[in-house]
């Protein structure tokens, strides 16, 4: 048996991200903004990302270290050819428990089924606002909401129950919408979670005013319809759980600036050149695809993903509070390089 790395502050190596293509067919001007995503901008080469069948053996070498949990992310993986073929892979990893695909939803009506067949444990799809024309903006211009909202249907129909959706909060742009999100999915198997902004990448143009705290969607809210809060599906569950007192089915928070959590945790993520990194604000990462393609032994290449972990020391979003401006990270990792 392997020995299970564990890092400087004693987390182990529970959760693999991978992001499988760096393209996205949206724009959010937090995560890929036009001005520098335009037609010219350099994505890389298709020789560039990992092949399915490298991000099959470094899965496998993550999971003899303690890997649980994979989640697909990009940019947009389904812009990635024949993805269904890749999580039929990976869902037959012995030791994999769940295998859940992050999307935008906008090509998961010709997917969905085929993602099911092939194994697909979970899907949660990121949808800003359920208002049309602000979810439109919030994606520069490129989301059909009724598209994502198809994608979603599909899905259900699908079987990848119960669905998750992502909604990033920002003051003075989608807050006014949290409500009406909150009602279209009431009573359905779909859980909405509103994330907390972050200060992720270098030109999100980040600042403390536009995010708008869990503890204040909580009480907007539940003033509408009365909440309780549910006990954590696993230790270290990113999203705090709320029911509502009707039976109308559970809400999450994730609150990553007010209330971080990087006590619990145990997240790798490995970007789609196979850069292998610890923490999502990271400045710099572990290539795993140099060594793989030169010819290591499986043995050498788990020795170097140890390695990495256990000299892991990241809690960034503990630490941005009592960051002066100076210190900040120059040059941080971007979403969309690395999935959220
Ligand atoms: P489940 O397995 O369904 O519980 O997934 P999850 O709760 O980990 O959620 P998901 O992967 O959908 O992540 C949702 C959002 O939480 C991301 O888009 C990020 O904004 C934030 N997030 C997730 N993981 C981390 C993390 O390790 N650090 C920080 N700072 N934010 C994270
Ligand atoms: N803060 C919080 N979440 C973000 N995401 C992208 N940028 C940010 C940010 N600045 C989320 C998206 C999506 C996932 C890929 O990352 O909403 O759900
Ligand atoms: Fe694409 Fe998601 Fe980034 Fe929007 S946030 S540009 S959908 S990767
Ligand atoms: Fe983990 Fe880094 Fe996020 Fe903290 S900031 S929870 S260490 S990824």
């Amino acid at each position: 048996v392997v020995p299970r790395p564990r890092d400087t502050l004693g987390r182990p190596l529970h959760d693999l991200r991978i992001s499988v293509m760096d393209r996205c067919n949206f724009r959010c001007p937090y995560c890929m903004p036009k001005e520098t995503f335009h037609e010219h901008y350099r994505f890389l080469k298709s020789s560039e990302r990992l092949s399915f069948e490298e991000i099959t053996r470094l899965t496998r070498l993550f999971v003899d270290l303690g890997v649980k949990k994979v989640r697909l992310t990009g940019g947009e993986p389904l812009l990635r050819p024949s993805l269904s073929e890749l999580v039929g892979d990976l869902t037959a990893i012995e030791g994999v428990q769940d295998v859940a695909l992050t999307t935008n939803a906008v090509l998961l009506a010709q997917h969905a089924a085929e993602l099911k067949a092939n194994g697909l444990h979970r899907i949660t799809v990121s949808l800003d606002s359920i208002d049309p024309e602000i979810f439109r903006q919030m994606s520069g211009g490129f989301a059909e909401r009724d598209r994502v909202l198809e994608g979603i249907q599909a899905a259900l129909d699908a079987g990848l129950t119960p669905i998750k959706i992502n909604a990033v909060v920002q003051r003075g742009l989608n807050d006014h919408t949290v409500l009406d999100l909150v009602e279209r999915f009431r009573n359905t198997p779909v859980i909405v979670r509103f994330i907390e902004y972050m200060d992720v990448g270098n030109r999100n143009h980040w600042s403390l005013e536009r995010v708008v705290s869990s503890r204040e969607l909580v009480d907007r809210i539940g003033a509408r319809w009365p909440l309780h809060p549910v006990e954590e599906n696993y230790h270290g569950e990113v999203a705090e759980r709320y029911a509502f007192d009707d039976g109308g089915g559970e809400i999450g928070f994730i609150s990553s600036v007010t209330n971080p959590f990087c006590g619990a945790c145990t997240r790798a993520r490995l970007s789609s050149e196979g850069v292998f990194y610890t923490c999502l604000f990271a400045t710099q990462g572990t290539d795993l695809r140099a060594p793989l393609r030169a010819g290591a032994s499986d043995d050498e290449l788990r020795d170097l993903i140890s390695n990495t972990w256990q000299n892991r020391g990241d809690r960034y979003s503990e630490m941005r509070a009592s960051l002066h401006a100076g210190e900040q990270p120059l040059r941080k990792i971007e979403m969309y390089y690395i999935g959220g």
